[in-house]
């Protein structure tokens, strides 16, 4: 192993994260794990340098305060706790340790080296996925978002051929998307990957379907029964590799703190169906998945992506999807995408895309009235997507924009910018 690692045991601290990427930011590895793991496992884990024991304000879980594992402090590992007044090793006084002290336990009391960087960190983790899958085959859904390709290239790298990568498409995917997914994957890093058009399939159980929750629960529902149809069909497959990122743990809920939302990458598939998990990516941030994705070669356009959701552009076509409107979203958010990049706020801007209402309005084409729709253009910038501000795009991109989409997109007679914040508004429309 090639990176020196920094335990820390999440005693109840909403801080844990905080603490992680300042040993990060100081070069030394670090993982978050649970307050309750046992000897075998911290033992299973490589590289230990040192512990920090870390409290605070949810410490009580149903009426009791937590506690880690009393024969944990015989094993002979430097600890130091953090808001944890029972610890038995170096307390700190309450809150976050000051940079000084920290660097002190790191580099005198654990003599950890700063070695943590991109190429270290996909070095060991292609060593333990080789030593956790052995000469057995992993299969990985591959919508070719952020998190699924930079698995994909991780794993690619690690076990080669026996990755198996299904991407499903689902009919809501954007322009040339899954062409992407299908060229970078199967034809520049020779993924063995199957390629499912589901399309007809998805919207044909979208039909006349307006709720949007109803939606969504039709697309996910059905994207996990493609994926088992292919599973069935394949043999000698035992694991699954997932895109889990350190963010969906924390939202899923830990062992003491609740859950915010259930993350989709995990389930869905049936008992029978069973395999156990590889997550390379589930103790990275955000920004480390992208640098991780640019280490392991993947273009910039892939790692750098915004924020797609899962249902794709079947909630930007609002109401009941109809094919003319999911094209006009298409290729609307298409010229959005391909204006933005030629003004450079493709890497200014954190989210923009298009929607299309279910309504028409009337207009003028070649001088008789038409009854057409309308597409609106959203931009904002955000650092968390729980508020968001909206971006004050230049004019001169809004006009240039509005002339392409309505001389190339059919069926549309106006162009409107969505100026609304989040709160009231949501970033998506449903
Ligand atoms: P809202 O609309 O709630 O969106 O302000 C916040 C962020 O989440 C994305 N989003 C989704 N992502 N599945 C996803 O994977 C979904 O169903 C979904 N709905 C919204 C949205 O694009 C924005 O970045």
């Amino acid at each position: 192993m090639k990176q020196d690692l920094i335990v820390i045991l999440d005693l109840g601290s909403t801080q844990n994260t905080v603490v992680a990427r300042e040993i990060r930011s100081m070069g030394v590895y670090s993982e978050i794990h649970p307050h309750d793991i046992t000897v075998e496992e911290l033992r299973a884990i490589p590289n230990v340098k040192g512990i920090i024991l870390n409290g605070g304000e949810n410490r009580i879980v149903d009426g009791q305060a937590v506690e880690i594992r009393p024969e944990l402090y015989d094993l002979g590992y430097p600890m130091v706790s953090i808001d944890y007044p029972q610890s038995k090793c170096a307390t700190q006084l309450a809150g976050l340790p000051d940079r000084e002290k920290l660097k002190k336990f790191l580099f005198e009391d654990c003599k950890a080296e700063a070695n943590w960087n991109m190429k270290n960190f996909i070095e060991d983790q292609v060593e333990l996925i080789r030593s956790q899958v052995g000469d057995r085959k992993v299969l990985l859904a591959l919508s070719g978002g952020v998190d699924s390709s930079v698995v994909a290239a991780m794993l690619i790298r690690a076990i080669g051929q026996r990755l198996v990568c299904v991407h499903v498409n689902h009919g809501l995917m954007r322009k040339n998307e899954s062409e992407s997914v299908v060229k970078v994957f199967r034809d520049e890093l020779h993924a063995n990957l199957i390629y499912v058009d589901a399309s007809e399939r998805f919207l044909g159980k979208l039909e006349n379907v307006s709720d949007p929750e109803q939606k969504r629960k039709i697309i996910g529902g059905e994207f996990i029964r493609v994926f088992e149809e292919e599973a069935r069909k394949l043999e000698g497959i035992d694991f699954l590799g997932q895109g889990t990122i350190y963010p969906d743990i924390i939202e899923s809920g830990t062992k003491t703190a609740k859950m915010v939302k259930s993350h989709h990458n995990v389930g869905g598939l049936p008992e029978d169906l069973k395999f156990e998990l590889v997550e390379p990516l589930k103790q990275l941030f955000k920004d480390e998945v992208r640098a991780c994705g640019v280490e392991l070669g993947l273009p910039h356009d892939m790692v750098y992506r915004q924020p797609f959701p899962g249902p794709g552009l079947g909630v930007r076509c609002l109401g009941a999807i109809t094919r003319d409107r999911l094209e006009a979203v298409r290729e609307s958010d298409a010229i959005l995408r391909e204006e933005f990049a030629r003004a450079g706020l493709d890497r200014k801007v954190w989210q923009y895309f298009t929607v299309v209402p279910d309504f028409k309005s009337v207009g003028m084409k070649n001088n008789a009235r038409v009854f057409e729709y309308m597409v609106i253009i959203r931009a904002i910038n955000t650092a968390d997507a729980m508020t968001a501000s909206v971006e004050k795009v230049d004019w001169d991109v809004l006009e240039r924009i509005t002339e392409r989409i309505l001389a190339e997109v059919g069926n549309v007679n106006r162009v409107c910018y969505d100026m609304s914040p989040k709160p009231p508004a949501t970033i998506e429309f449903e």
